[in-house]
């Protein structure tokens, strides 16, 4: 089985986001959303990560991969 994958700087799948951090980690308190409907990041492409920005589109599309957010409701 073949495995496709983008790969990042240095090899990884995150290209960019906060390479700073030793582990990228993001927490939300559900209770808190101020929103009924959130949409976050999976594809590590998102200018506003870890919220989805859409840039996952532009990715599915160079690549023919097929990766969307993660969907959280209030
Ligand atoms: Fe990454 Fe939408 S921008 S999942």
């Amino acid at each position: 089985v073949a495995v496709r994958a983008e790969a990042g700087a240095g090899g990884g799948i995150n290209p960019a986001i906060r390479k700073e951090e030793d582990k990228v980690v993001d927490t939300v308190v559900t209770g808190e959303l101020a929103k009924p409907l959130t949409a976050y990041c999976r594809c590590w492409r998102s200018g506003t990560f870890p919220l989805c920005d859409g840039a996952h589109a532009k990715h599915n599309k160079a690549t023919g991969d097929n990766v969307g957010p993660l969907l959280v409701k209030k």
